[in-house]
């Protein structure tokens, strides 16, 4: 590529956000004026060598920062960092590597890794990037615990039933077959991305907002947690379906999937955090590919009034009169509490109403991109949204057993059409644990 052709295509997709917009195009121009395009092999010490000629050349004198940003296939991390961390580092400002996920497959290989990258790059130089963290609910989620006496006391087993920690995407592998095959939807999502949430969601309050000290009670929280087992756990796998005349293919037809792959699509999980605050509360994650929408959520479900004096007044359902916090990630950012309430009128019957914080009626702004915030954090040098090495062997800790179970024993995963609600095995595992899925509409189905 040319370095117009670079600066073409970064165009495409280049936001600006300052007060005075009207100097945006300036400060886009300006911008895209100091984007180059080098090219080199991964492996070659010369080829970044290179790389640091021209940013030498560009750098003009200044004190130069390098931010090295790795979103590149796994197998060949540690050779990028070793020339780039050798050849290209910066000779006096500091040097940074954004690493992208996979870290590893399970526990030993990303201890493995995190190894390998300590070869050449300290801790502080490492940022492991969830973009989950970055996204603006997930970094509302602290602020709506900790900031609001009306939730802080019912932060708890006391009052807390049960927490859910939804994705789902209404498109299959597409094109990502190949990488997916050898992951699956349990390191792809729910490892990292939904264990994220769930670390925010239940730790405790941290000494203050610093990095280190939100990424302190977060391990604490993750090593408290009970390693996952097989039966708490479903896996499913997408199937072709036809439906209006239209045909959607089965995860085994991609042709870069393996036939007779038993790799999950879609997952459920019941989790459990052994410790004074949450004993006894389960978690239940939910992640799927190719369901019938895509939403990522954390519903909160509340106890049960005791001794509700309106019991006979909310119909049979019993689940009705329990409070729930929704808070929605994507789409349509959101929060909203579930109420009971009466309907207005004579007589007395009593109703399910939402208090509702809808992000696009309270804010006309755009919400930034996740990679935006995380982008900037990372030049900043702010390490808050960044996976610690020790959150990351926590993490994989809680996963890896069960990982290894599945696959060693071909466990095969229940199939559920294309575009569906996902297997019905999760509605059992949640049942087990006398839960119902927030998800899902009110008559049950599916
Ligand atoms: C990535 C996963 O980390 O997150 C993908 O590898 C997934 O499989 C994606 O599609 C979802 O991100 P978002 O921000 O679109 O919800």
């Amino acid at each position: 590529m040319s370095d117009e052709e670079l600066r073409n295509m970064i165009s495409m997709t280049l936001t600006c956000r300052i007060d005075q917009r009207e100097n945006c195009s300036d400060k886009m121009e300006q911008f895209l004026q100091r984007c180059f395009y080098q090219s080199g092999h991964y492996n070659s010490e010369e080829g970044f060598s290179e790389l640091d000629r021209k940013l030498t050349e560009k750098e003009a004198g200044k004190l130069p920062n390098r931010l090295f940003y790795l979103s590149i296939p796994p197998n060949i991390f540690v050779d990028v960092v070793r020339s780039a961390s050798r050849t290209a580092s910066s000779p006096s400002g500091w040097t940074r590597f954004i690493v992208e996920k996979p870290f590893g497959r399970d526990y030993e290989s990303s201890g493995e890794l995190t190894r390998s990258l300590k070869m050449y790059l300290a801790e502080e130089q490492i940022f492991r990037i969830d973009h989950y963290l970055g996204k603006e609910l997930v970094e509302n989620l602290s602020v709506l615990r900790f900031s609001n006496l009306v939730f802080q006391p019912l932060w708890s087993r006391d009052y807390i039933r049960n927490v859910q920690l939804i994705f789902s995407e209404d498109f299959g592998t597409e094109g990502r077959g190949g990488y997916f095959d050898n992951y699956g939807i349990i390191r792809d999502i729910m490892q990292n991305h939904l264990l994220q949430i769930l670390a925010l969601f239940a730790m405790e309050t941290p000494v203050s907002l610093a990095a280190e000290d939100i990424r302190n009670e977060k391990v604490k929280v993750l090593r408290s947690m009970r390693r996952l087992k097989l039966e708490d756990v479903v896996v499913g796998q997408y199937k072709g379906h036809t439906r209006g005349g239209k045909s959607f293919p089965a995860y085994v037809d991609d042709p870069t999937v393996p036939s007779g792959s038993v790799t999950p699509t879609f997952a459920a999980a019941a989790l459990f955090i052994d410790n004074a605050r949450w004993d006894g509360v389960p978690f239940l994650m939910k992640a799927g590919k190719a369901l019938h929408t895509r939403r990522a959520e954390i519903r909160v479900q509340f106890r049960r009034v005791p001794g509700n004096l309106y019991r006979g007044n909310v119909g049979t359902d019993l689940d009705m009169a329990t409070n729930e916090l929704v808070l929605r990630v994507q789409p349509d950012e959101a929060i909203y509490l579930k109420i009971n309430n009466k309907v207005p009128g004579l007589g007395m019957r009593l109703d399910s109403s939402n208090l509702n914080l809808f992000y696009s009626e309270r804010y006309q702004r755009e919400i930034p991109d996740a990679y935006e915030r995380l982008l900037l954090d990372a030049i900043e040098g702010e390490r808050r949204l960044f996976i610690r090495s020790d959150e990351l062997d926590a993490a994989w800790a809680i996963f890896t057993p069960v990982l290894k179970e599945l696959e060693d024993k071909r466990v095969a995963p229940e199939l559920y059409p294309y575009g569906s609600r996902g297997p019905v095995g999760a509605h059992y595992l949640a049942a087990n644990y006398n839960v119902r899925w927030g998800d899902i509409s009110s008559d049950g189905s599916f």
